[in-house]
């Protein structure tokens, strides 16, 4: 079933109907200032940090699960009847509702009782602010007396404390109304140089700043009193809730339209000048005044929002792909690129599943969401490289996360997931043959962010790398810390406190658990550090690196092979995990993707057996599962993954950040449909028509699928934040399309099904536009014999590096 539709022309999801089986949300901003919205025009804002800067108040959990958010209400003055053009929360039966999900915007409208509204809401680039752009057309054949009002309910600043500390925070509440602006100022007069405000083009009957006053004693957001009786009271909070309200009165004849702008926004002052007049407790205001005047007009915001739409015309056009698959398409061309520019900007923190209080920026997570990325804006991940490695510890190590606000690492919960290092590696290779700009190399970066601890980024490569062989286990397998890639594998924890964290508390030492997940992801970091450093003529360090990659394959192929798959670890006691042996989690996902992306088993036929097995007992209809058989018990030497049912996240979800792997795995053996096959399975696209089963939003990637082992076999959850979104792009991109940078050219490799014939891709790269045709009949399923570029046979499908800037280079691939 589905409850929209896509809309590729303008690059937006239309859904049709609001009670979707989730709330289906979209993200506003793509630079400092952040929201997520949901299609009823639920969630929330922030600055930068969603735990410290949160402008607006959210309450997860909910019931409704998505209440409270950028509500608008209409009242038909005449009638004195009232609803919410975005459903929710008045939910009043609409007429041609529809919520349009966008690049960075939303646009939710509705008719009701022949008064039609639609509403726009996105941030402009370069500001810290958001737009709601509402227009209301009357569509009867009679004139119209409406009002409108606004609401946005504030938080007060720190999310955490927000939603715990009430003793505190019920007084320390303040708002100042100047001029028709509703100014929020909670902790301004202390510590605070910002404070928001929202401001509201048309002239104002009233307004509200109270949310007892505003919604009335024991009423929600359903019918707030004031929208019932028609009467803002012009209230100023004094602690409590304070929430902001414009009312505005319209009178539209028939078949007239108006639009009135809101617009909400974050503003810093310097320290020295926060008051004005200063000495008093006035908010300087002369410092936001031309912004906020600037966004009020309509002219202003168009042209803000055209530029959105341009900038994220020239983000999407860096690779741009026809194959005539419209799932494939249209998740590369559009939505998987845009998810990456999400996880990108927000790591794991905000979304419906991630409350914005706790994760702040993933080691691990931002160095692979750099790989669906770095071809979008370079820049901005070569700074992002250079902040995560400035969290670096001496040893190699690495926080697991960092804060946004303070880019220091989060001491809370440390380091000591052994695999975090290696990451790092990629990503900076990936920024490398994107952009060729070998100077990042040479960049001094501290390590801990300790002043006079700086090091060419090089030198954090070459420690990161070391970390790993610094900490071999008897086996010559990696030791695996508090965790590898999968969080909840946590080999030295044994926890038997209720509550405790799985991932920070260590409660036995000395054991000698090892990864082979780890010896995989560290043989791919390494020949990626071999190529670096041979092109750096570092010819020791290139020799150590293919030393250590060959000697850790080994080791895989080895005390890593378990017959017909790779294992997946040894646990504190040496006992293997992920073996026949094992009654449950015999076989893991992890290994078998990592280890064959890294390459191991392509030539001794272990990679195919691994393939196979994968086949045989982890991949379902809704994807591939994590492990198989799941756990049924708490296996206290396990940790975490034993600790959820059957079927749900690590313990035999189908964690689909891993799926990809398997796709790459299947394209470099050469089985074009097994891969292609593997990607529509998690598709969102290609799961839409599944949409009561799958639940999540059809346009961006979840994080899990239940697996079947759970009673909700094909259910997603936590959708948006995952390396599910940069992974899946880099496999279709880069290894079933095969348009894949290298350090030297671009290289042209697809591996398709036989069934499809070819496609064409335009690549902007290194400064030129690549012009691609992929020459294919059907019934093929070879690999690229001939190209030709700019009208000459080449040797080998390596398009060479463009000889000048704004060149286009056209290629023609021939698919035998
Ligand atoms: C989740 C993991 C996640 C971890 C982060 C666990 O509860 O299952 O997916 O990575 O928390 O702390
Ligand atoms: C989500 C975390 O963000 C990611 O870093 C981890 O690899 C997966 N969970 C698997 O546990």
């Amino acid at each position: 079933m589905r409850y929209g539709h896509f809309d590729d022309e303008r690059r937006e999801y239309v859904i049709t109907r609001p009670d979707t089986p989730l709330p289906w949300i979209n993200y506003l901003g793509c630079e400092a200032y952040f929201g997520i919205i949901s299609n009823t025009a639920g969630g929330y804002s922030f600055y930068r940090d969603a735990r410290l800067r949160r402008l607006s108040r959210y309450r997860y959990n909910n019931a409704p699960l998505d209440l409270g958010g950028r509500y608008v209400y209409l009242r038909d003055d005449e009638t004195g009847d009232f609803w919410s053009p975005s459903w929710q929360p008045t939910q009043r039966e609409l007429e041609d509702y529809s919520c349009r999900h966008g690049m960075g915007y939303s646009i939710i409208g509705s008719r009701y009782k022949g008064i039609r509204s639609e509403t726009t809401y996105f941030v402009p680039l370069g500001e810290n602010l958001e737009i709601w752009r509402a227009r209301v057309t009357n569509d009867r054949e009679t004139a119209a007396r409406l009002s409108l009002f606004s609401s946005i309910e504030f938080c007060l600043w720190e999310a955490l404390d927000d939603n715990t500390n009430f003793q505190r925070n019920y007084s320390t509440g303040e708002v100042e109304v100047v001029d028709g602006v509703i100014y929020h100022k909670t902790e301004y007069r202390e510590r605070r140089d910002h404070f928001a405000y929202f401001a509201c083009s048309a002239p104002q009957k009233g307004f509200d700043t109270s949310r007892d006053a505003f919604l009335g004693a024991y009423r929600s957001w359903d019918r707030p009193i004031v929208v019932e009786t028609g009467k803002s009271t012009d209230s100023i909070a004094h602690g409590w809730q304070p929430m902001g309200s414009h009312h505005v009165e319209l009178e539209l004849g028939p078949g007239e339209t108006r639009e009135v702008i809101f617009l909400l926004g974050y503003w810093e002052n310097p320290q020295d000048q926060k008051f004005d007049p200063p000495n008093t407790q006035t908010i300087n205001k002369r410092t936001v005044k031309p912004v906020i005047e600037k966004y009020l007009q309509a002219t202003a915001v168009e042209q803000a929002f055209d530029a959105l739409r341009d900038y994220w015309m020239g983000l999407l056009g860096v690779i741009q792909i026809q194959t005539g698959n419209e799932h494939v398409d249209r998740m590369v061309n559009i939505w998987n690129a845009y998810q990456c520019m999400v996880t990108f900007n927000i790591s794991r923190s905000a979304s419906l599943y991630e409350s914005g209080i706790g994760r702040g920026m993933g080691f691990r997570d931002s160095s692979q969401d750099l790989l669906g990325f770095v071809h979008m804006i370079p820049a901005r991940a070569r700074e992002r490289i250079l902040d995560t490695a400035a969290t670096q510890l001496p040893t190699g190590g690495a926080y697991h996360q960092y804060q946004p606000l303070t880019k220091r690492g989060n001491n809370d919960v440390g380091s000591g997931f052994n695999d975090d290092p290696a990451w790092l590696v990629l990503g900076v290779a990936a920024y490398l043959k994107e952009t060729g700009d070998t100077s990042i190399l040479d960049e001094p970066v501290p390590y801990d962010n300790a002043p006079g601890s700086e090091k060419p980024l090089y030198e954090h490569l070459q420690r990161s790398l070391g970390y790993t062989l610094d900490r071999l286990g008897p086996h010559g397998l990696p030791f695996i810390g508090r965790a590898d890639w999968n969080d909840c594998l946590n080999l030295n924890c044994f926890s038997n406190t209720p509550g405790e964290s799985f991932q920070t508390t260590e409660n036995k030492a000395g054991g000698v658990a090892e990864s082979v997940f780890i010896g995989g992801l560290f043989v791919l970091a390494a020949n990626e550090m071999t190529r670096i450093a041979g092109r750096r003529n570092d010819t020791v360090e290139e020799e150590r690196c293919r030393k250590a990659s060959s000697l850790m394959t080994k080791v895989v192929e080895t005390a890593g092979w378990d017959g017909s798959w790779f294992r997946r670890a040894y646990d504190y006691y040496g006992k293997v995990i992920g073996s026949a042996e094992n009654d449950e989690g015999q076989i893991f996902v992890e290994p078998q993707g990592i280890c064959i992306v890294a390459g191991i088993g392509l030539e001794n036929g272990l990679a195919n057996r691994a393939l196979a097995s994968v086949r045989e007992r982890l991949a379902t209809p809704h994807g591939i599962v994590l492990q198989q058989p799941p756990y049924s018990y708490y296996h206290i030497n396990l940790g975490e993954i034993s600790t959820y049912p059957e079927g749900y996240k690590e313990n035999a979800g189908v964690f689909c950040h891993t799926n990809p792997w398997l796709m790459i795995g299947e394209a470099m053996t050469g089985n074009g449909a097994g891969a292609l096959d593997y990607y529509l399975r998690i598709n969102p696209s290609a799961r839409e028509g599944i949409s009561e089963i799958h639940r999540c939003e059809p346009y961006v990637y979840a994080q899990m699928i239940a697996g079947k082992d759970a009673p909700t076999h094909g259910e997603a959850k936590n959708s948006w934040l995952s390396g599910t979104a940069a992974w899946n792009f880099v496999a279709i991109s880069q290894w079933i399309l095969g348009i894949r940078a290298e350090h030297n050219g671009l290289r042209i490799d697809p591996c398709l099904p036989a069934e499809w014939g070819g496609f064409t891709v335009i690549r902007r790269f290194r400064g030129a536009i690549y012009e691609i045709s992929i020459r294919k009949s059907t019934g093929s399923t070879g690999r690229v014999a001939r190209m030709v570029v700019d009208g000459r046979t080449i040797a080998g499908n390596l398009a060479p590096l463009p000889a000048r800037v704004g060149q286009t280079i056209e290629v023609e691939a021939f698919v035998q």
